[in-house]
C-alpha cells in the first residue's frame, strides 16, 4: 500500500530516496515526501501527488544528506495533501517518522499527547508515533520507539530518525512488511525490496514485533522487548529489468504479454506429464495428511478470489475433496467449521493482502493446516504458512493483475493433479490434465499476437458506460475477473454474472447501449451459453464473444468474436482471461488513463 525507502551511508540520499519511492509509487501513491539529515539537523520535503511533484518540491529547494527517509501515501486518515503526507514529525521538528499501517487507538492518543502540551498539525494516526517518540525520547532513539511502540495498537511498518540520535535510522514492524537491505558501508530499510534492488540483494525480512537498528556499518534486530533476534539473510534473484517496462507503454501490458513465459515458471519441475502427476515440494503434508483431508478451503481477496472460485470447481470435479471459496475479509469475521483435517489454501500475489493474512492466521488458529499460494517471495503469507506454491510469476507492478491471476490457476491446477492422483484420478486422466497444461504456454502466445484483434474490439467500445460479462462453470469466475480489470482500470462500471443468471434480474438492463462479454469457449456448457446469447440478442444487446471454433448455432447472433485456442474445461479460464485482460487494457489505454496505476486503488492492500 504505502511505501517506505530509507538509506544510511556515504553517498548524497537525496536521488537514491527519489528513485527509491519510484519503484513503490505503484502501491499506493497520493503524495510523497522525505527526510533528510543535512548535518545540523533534519529537513523535510512533501508534496502532493505523483513522485514527480516532489521532484520539482526538490528542485526548487534542495536538501542533502546521507541518512534519509521517505515515503509514498495512500491515504487512511485525512485526505492527501502535503500537510498529511509523510515523514510526520514531533513539536520540535528533531523527530521525523514514515509509516505504512494504521494506529488504531491514535484518537486517544492523540488527546492524551494534546493534554500534556503536543501540538498537532496533520490529520494522520502516523503522526501520534513522532509525538509519542519525542515524550520518549531520552537520548537513545531506539529506547524511545520501544517505549512509543509499547502504547500503541494497530499495525505498522515504520523509519525513524532523530536529529538528536544522529547516526542511525530505527526499523520496526507489526503487521507491515519491512526489511533491511545490506551494502558495503551502507544499509537500506524498504517495505518493498523493488525499492532497493538497484543496490543491494542481501536482504533480512522483519517479522511482526520486531526492530532494527541502522547504521552505516552494520544493523542489528531485536524484540521490542530489546532481546536480540538472530536473522538469516536472503538473496533476491529478480532483475532489474524484472521491474522496469522493458518498452511497453505500460506495467500492465508488459504482464499480460509475459503471461507464457509466467505460467511456465509457474510448472516448470512441477508438472511430471508421464505420470500425469505434479511434484510439489513445498506443501509440507505428509502423502497420509493429504489423503486424510476432508475439506478445503480457499480464501482470497479481489483477482485472487477469483482464481480461487475457478480451483474450487477443478478440486471438486478433478480431486473430489469438498471445497469452500471464503472472501478472506469475512472468512475472519465469521464462525467456519475447521476441523484439523481441514486445508486451507491462502491465495495472494503480494502475500501482504492484511484480510487474507488474517484469515490465514484465523484458519490456523482453529486447527487448519495452511497453504500459501504466494507470488511475492519472502513476504509475510508466505512466510507464516505452513507450506506452499510459490507462483514465480515474477514482480508483478501494474496495479491490476494478470500474471499472477493465470499463475495462480496453474497453481490450483497442480495442487488438483496432486490431490486427485492420491485419490482417484487415473494416470491416463492425470495425463491428459497435464498434456493440456504443457500447451498452454504456446496457446497464450497465440492469442497475443493477435493482440491487434482485441484492439479493434476496444476501439469500437472505448466509450461505453456499462458492461456485463457472462460465462457458465469455469468461465463464471473469468466473467467476474473480466468484469473487475475492466472496471477497476477504465473506471466503466461492469458487472460479472452467471450467464443463465441473467434472467434473473440483469435483462432488465439490455438494450443496444449496453455491450455483453460473453466467454462462450466450445465446453461442456457452450450450448446454454447460446441460449443465453440469444436472449440478449433478442433484446438488442450488442455481443461479444470469446469463442474457441466456428459456431453454426451463434451465426448472426455475435457482433464482435475473438477465438481462443481449444483446451480442457479446467484450464479454459487460462485462456479466456488474455483477451479480457487486453479488451480492459486497450479500452482503459483508449481513454486515456493511468493503466498502472488507478485512481483510489493500490497493489498491495495492508489495511483492513
Ligand atoms: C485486481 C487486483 C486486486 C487483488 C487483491 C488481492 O486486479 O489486483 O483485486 O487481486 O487486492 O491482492 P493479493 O493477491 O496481493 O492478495
Amino acid at each position: 500500500m504505502c511505501g517506505i525507502v530509507g538509506y544510511i551511508g556515504e553517498k548524497q540520499a537525496t536521488t537514491l530516496l527519489v528513485d527509491g519511492l519510484k519503484r513503490l509509487e505503484y502501491r499506493g501513491y497520493d503524495s510523497a515526501g522525505v527526510s533528510l539529515m543535512n548535518g545540523n539537523g533534519l529537513e523535510t520535503r512533501k508534496a502532493k501527488g505523483k513522485i514527480a511533484m516532489l521532484e520539482q518540491a526538490i528542485a526548487s529547494d534542495p536538501i542533502k544528506g546521507k541518512i534519509g527517509i521517505a515515503h509514498t501515501r495512500w491515504a487512511t486518515h485525512g485526505p492527501p495533501n502535503e500537510c498529511n503526507a509523510h515523514p510526520h514529525h514531533d513539536c520540535k521538528g528533531k523527530i521525523s517518522v514514515v509509516h505504512n499501517g494504521i494506529i488504531e487507538n491514535y484518537g486517544p492518543l492523540r488527546a492524551m499527547l494534546q493534554k500534556t502540551g503536543h501540538v498537532f498539525v496533520s490529520e494522520t494516526d502516523t503522526e501520534v508515533l513522532a509525538h509519542l517518540i519525542e515524550a520518549a525520547f531520552d537520548g537513545n532513539l531506539e529506547d524511545a520507539v520501544v517505549d512509543a511502540l509499547a502504547l500503541v495498537e494497530g499495525t505498522y511498518g515504520i523509519a525513524v530518525l532523530s536529529a538528536d540520535d544522529p547516526d542511525k535510522i530505527v526499523a520496526a514492524r507489526k503487521g507491515s512488511p519491512l526489511l533491511i537491505g545490506i551494502g558495503e558501508g551502507e544499509n537500506y530499510v524498504a517495505s518493498d525490496v523493488a525499492a532497493i534492488l538497484a543496490h543491494t540483494r542481501e536482504v533480512v525480512y522483519l517479522d511482526d514485533g520486531e526492530m532494527a537498528v541502522l547504521t552505516r556499518d552494520g544493523y542489528s534486530v531485536c524484540d521490542l522487548y530489546q532481546q536480540t533476534v538472530k536473522k538469516g539473510v536472503s538473496r533476491i534473484d529478480w532483475d532489474l529489468d524484472q521491474i522496469e517496462k522493458g518498452g511497453f507503454d505500460h506495467f500492465m501490458l508488459k504482464e499480460i504479454m509475459e503471461q507464457p513465459q509466467t505460467i511456465t515458471n509457474t510448472m516448470r519441475g512441477r508438472l511430471v506429464t508421464e505420470e500425469g502427476f505434479s511434484k510439489l515440494g513445498g506443501l509440507n503434508l505428509s502423502m497420509e495428511e493429504l489423503q486424510n483431508l476432508d475439506q478445503i478451503i480457499i480464501t482470497a481477496c479481489g483477482t485472487s478470489w477469483h482464481s480461487a472460485l475457478i480451483g474450487e470447481l477443478m478440486i471438486e470435479e478433478h480431486a473430489r475433496i469438498r471445497c469452500e471459496v471464503e472472501y478472506a475479509s469475512e472468512f475472519r469475521y465469521r464462525n467456519p467449521i475447521v476441523t484439523d483435517k481441514t486445508l486451507c489454501v491462502v491465495i495472494s500475489q503480494s502475500g501482504e493482502t492484511a484480510d487474507t493474512l488474517a484469515a490465514m492466521r484465523e484458519a490456523k488458529r482453529r486447527g487448519a493446516r495452511t497453504l500459501g499460494l504466494v507470488n511475492q517471495v519472502g513476504s509475510t503469507i508466505a512466510r507464516e504458512d505452513d507450506g506452499g506454491i510459490y507462483l514465480h510469476a515474477g514482480p508483478e507492478i501494474g496495479v491490476a493483475s494478470t500474471k499472477a491471476f493465470t499463475s495462480q490457476v496453474i497453481a490450483l491446477a497442480l495442487l488438483t493433479l496432486k490431490l486427485g492422483r492420491l485419490r482417484n484420478m487415473s494416470v491416463v486422466q492425470g495425463r491428459d490434465i497435464a498434456q493440456a497444461m504443457e500447451a498452454l504456454p504456446a496457446q497464450i502466445q497465440s492469442i497475443l499476437d493477435r493482440a491487434s484483434e482485441v484492439e479493434t474490439i476496444a476501439e469500437a467500445f472505448s466509450d461505453a458506460t456499462n458492461f456485463l460479462y457472462l460465462g457458465r462453470g469455469y468461465n463464471f469466475p473469468v466473467a467476474l475477473e473480466g468484469a473487475l480489470k475492466l472496471k477497476e482500470i477504465s473506471y466503466i462500471h461492469a458487472e460479472g454474472y452467471p450467464a443463465a443468471e441473467m434472467k434473473h434480474g440483469p435483462i432488465a438492463l439490455i438494450d443496444a447501449d449496453m455491450p455483453v462479454v460473453f466467454i462462450a469457449p466450445h465446453d461442456s456448457v457452450f450450448e446454454k451459453v447460446v441460449s443465453n446469447v440469444q436472449e440478449v440478442k433478442a433484446r438488442g444487446g450488442r455481443v461479444i464473444a470469446i469463442t474457441s471454433r466456428e459456431e453454426p448455432s451463434l451465426a448472426g447472433k455475435i457482433d464482435y468474436e475473438f477465438r481462443i485456442p481449444e483446451t480442457i474445461d479446467m484450464l479454459n479460464p487460462v485462456l479466456a482471461a488474455i483477451p479480457l485482460q487486453l479488451l480492459a487494457y486497450y479500452i482503459a489505454a483508449k481513454r486515456g488513463l493511468n493503466v498502472d496505476q488507478p485512481r483510489n486503488l493500490a497493489k498491495s492492500v495492508t489495511v483492513e
